[in-house]
């Protein structure tokens, strides 16, 4: 059999996902091709129509249809369903069902390199609550983690992320970015998902972290520049860091596993693709 894979999204030129799948299926041994679609907002009908017709097997979804494609697919997955965002879709019985692994993806790169970091005592601030956000505070809370607090630079809209997934036994407070720098010292793991810091205004920073503990993981989904300044502060003062990069390469890892039934091991190519990044940033 022979795959076919593929990312939909505009724009998608500059995409990493077919270095990704290309090296997942040479990994599972399998035949197969991860192609780029490409179209604006009107087109979205239009793309699902041709793919069907391509007789593709399954595809990744990203901006601006991670949303909108909820409404053209025939199943979603509860997940998926909740967060209200789809960016992987598998051809089921002739049906194409919609699923969201962006949270278990990250989780997946977090404890690769710190096993032991997520538990019912762990306290984690996390920072945004845009899409990506949603999809690590869902995937956090069902890890049962003792405290998620969530800043945003709208208060309303994290207010909102949360009142859209109530979870009891999970402890979770709305702060502004000031009470967040003054408790920061309080959190085992800061998870930074804003855009802030990202290429090309490298030199931004969500938050002060003057009261950072040595002791807290700092982790930011942002990947390019790979060593954003939030990671490069955290690391001068002496905390641990956690690059945004694995994460895409696990949500990834997720996908592949829904559409071939393959469960790899993928932790070689973290540095793999940091290569890959630094390069092109350089
Ligand atoms: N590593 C990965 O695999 C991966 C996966 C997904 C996304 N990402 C990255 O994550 C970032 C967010 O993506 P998303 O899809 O969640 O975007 P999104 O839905 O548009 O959310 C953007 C978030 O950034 C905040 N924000 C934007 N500009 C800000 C500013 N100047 N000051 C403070 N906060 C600001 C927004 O706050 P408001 O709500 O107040 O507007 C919101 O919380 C992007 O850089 C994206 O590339 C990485």
């Amino acid at each position: 059999m022979r795959y076919k894979l593929g990312l939909i999204g505009h724009p998608i030129g500059h995409s990493l996902s077919p270095w990704i799948h290309k090296h997942f299926l040479d990994l599972a041994g399998l035949d197969g091709e991860y192609k780029l679609y490409e179209g604006d907002h009107q087109q979205l009908p239009n793309v699902l129509k041709y793919l069907k017709q391509e007789g593709i097997d399954g595809f990744n979804v990203t901006v601006p249809y991670k949303q909108m494609i909820v409404d053209f697919l025939d199943e979603i997955d509860e997940d998926a369903r909740i967060l209200g965002a789809v960016n992987t879709v598998v051809l089921q019985n002739g049906k194409w069902k919609g699923y969201s692994t962006d949270g278990a993806g990250y989780i997946r790169s977090l404890t690769d390199p710190f096993p032991n970091l997520l538990n019912k005592n762990t306290s984690v601030l996390l920072l945004g609550a845009g899409g990506a956000a949603r999809g690590i505070y869902r995937a956090l809370i069902q890890e049962e983690i003792g405290r998620v607090d969530i800043a945003n630079r709208s208060v309303v809209k994290a207010e909102q992320l949360i009142a859209s997934m109530r979870f009891p036994g999970v402890d979770t407070q709305v702060l502004t970015f000031q009470e967040a720098e003054e408790y920061l010292g309080h959190y085992d793991l800061i998870i930074q998902t804003t855009s802030v810091g990202m290429k090309p205004h490298v030199d931004q920073q969500v938050l002060s972290l003057e009261n950072l503990s040595a002791d807290t993981v700092v982790s930011d989904i942002v990947y390019q520049p790979i060593m954003t300044q939030l990671l490069q502060d955290a690391s001068d003062r002496g905390a641990s860091i956690h690059h945004g990069h694995a994460m895409l390469l696990y949500q990834g890892q997720l996908a592949f596993e829904k559409w071939t039934g393959q469960s790899l091991e993928i932790h070689h190519l973290v540095d793999e693709l940091e290569k890959k990044l630094r390069g092109e940033n350089s």
